[in-house]
């Protein structure tokens, strides 16, 4: 018998192929009365820093005439031994996060417990059920060399096996919406005809509705806001999908103060992303090289950059930190130096600053 651990130390049982059928019909019964009730049902994959967060807020989302739940939302997860215990946590209204914003707990905790408007499941039959996607699995960059992101690779690994099962699932009017970073071209030219093909398995003719919109979550004190209050560039791979994730976003996000940006294709805001992340990067690592140089000659780094702040067309120059880190920053431009190579088939080496 295989068991999951919390980071507090409870033991929770890996579920079995006999748990699965009980599991499916649980969530059956709860999506029928919501359904009756005109609740559309949206299922989020992965329930990690980003996808908890964006499953508490479209759950916690009201409809904006009506000022009513309108959304039910199914978190799924892998019933892996690293993460399965997040689900049975998320079950009893506890958030599998820890965060320093204490709008965290009481969301997800409000959600499950009094609106019943969430919850968390290990099983993929899950995604039959869902109007809306979510994708919020990982997509890690590999560094083989120190120093070196050249050398280095996309792991998109659980993405594949995301589409996959998400092809072999879904309903074909489902919206498929991918948070994940991914190198630009994966919503085209991996998610497309992956999905496509088992689209095609099942006979059915339609095209898949992809859509895509990166987050610009930052786990710190305004976790919840930075997901709900907070600008989002979103695209569609087609004209449906655009109109569509365009609706689903303006439903649950507070676009009214923090307007979206849709952009033409879903390349493009994967691009947007990369770009985002990688240009904060490149900045932070050359205001890191001139605090080493300030550091070793008795130079004020502070007050030069007041100096130079001065000047209108310098006004925006950052501080350094102690270094560039992070989860993302470092990583994003692997990601499109790896894309370009591998997605898109360009030899040409053109990346001499980035990340
Ligand atoms: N953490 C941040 O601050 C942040 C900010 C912006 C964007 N992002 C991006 O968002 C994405 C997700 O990041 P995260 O920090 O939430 O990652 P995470 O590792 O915390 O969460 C990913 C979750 O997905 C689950 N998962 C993986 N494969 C799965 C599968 N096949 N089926 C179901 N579940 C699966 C994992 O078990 C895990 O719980 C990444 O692309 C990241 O770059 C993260």
């Amino acid at each position: 018998m295989e068991y999951s651990i919390s980071p507090n130390g409870d033991k929770f049982k890996i579920p079995e192929e006999k748990d699965y059928r009980k599991e499916y019909e649980r969530l059956e019964k709860l999506v029928t009365a919501r359904k009756e009730e005109g609740f559309e049902i949206v299922v989020v994959i992965g329930l990690g820093f980003v996808g908890a967060v964006m499953a508490g807020v479209v759950a916690d989302s009201a409809d904006k005439k009506t000022g009513k739940p309108a959304k039910f939302v199914i978190g799924m997860q892998r019933p892996s031994t690293r993460s399965f215990w997040k689900i049975p946590l998320f079950n009893k209204g506890m958030s599998p996060i820890q965060a320093e914003d204490p709008e965290v707990a009481p969301l997800i905790e409000r959600c499950v417990k009094q609106k019943k408007t969430l919850t968390a499941t290990f099983t993929y039959d899950a995604l039959k059920l869902a109007d809306v996607l979510v994708v919020d699995v990982q997509c890690d960059f590999i560094k083989q060399d120190l120093g070196n992101m050249k050398s280095g690779y996309a792991d998109i690994s659980a993405l594949e096996t995301s589409f996959k099962k998400i092809g072999e699932k879904i309903s074909p009017h489902c919206l498929v919406l991918i948070e994940t970073t991914v190198p630009p071209g994966t919503t085209e030219y991996v998610a497309h005809p992956i999905i496509k093909k088992a689209f095609k398995a099942r006979g059915i003719e339609d095209e898949p509705l992809l859509a895509h919109s990166y987050e610009r979550v930052m786990p710190g004190k305004e976790y919840v806001r930075s997901v709900r209050d907070f600008w989002r560039v979103c695209s569609g791979i087609n004209e449906k999908s655009r109109e569509k994730v365009e609706k689903f976003l303006s439903e649950v996000l507070n676009v009214e103060e923090y307007p979206l940006t849709v952009l033409d294709k879903p390349t493009e805001s994967e691009t947007c992303k990369i770009v985002e992340n990688s240009y904060r990067a490149t900045i932070l690592a050359f205001l890191h090289e001139w605090s080493l140089f300030a550091e070793t000659n008795g130079v004020d780094i502070l007050k030069v950059i007041n100096a130079i702040k001065v000047r209108p067309t310098h006004s925006n120059i950052i501080f350094p930190g102690p270094g560039i880190g992070g989860y993302c920053l470092p990583k994003d431009g692997g990601l499109g130096f790896w894309a370009y190579k591998h997605l898109m088939g360009f030899e040409a080496d053109i990346f001499q600053i980035t990340p």
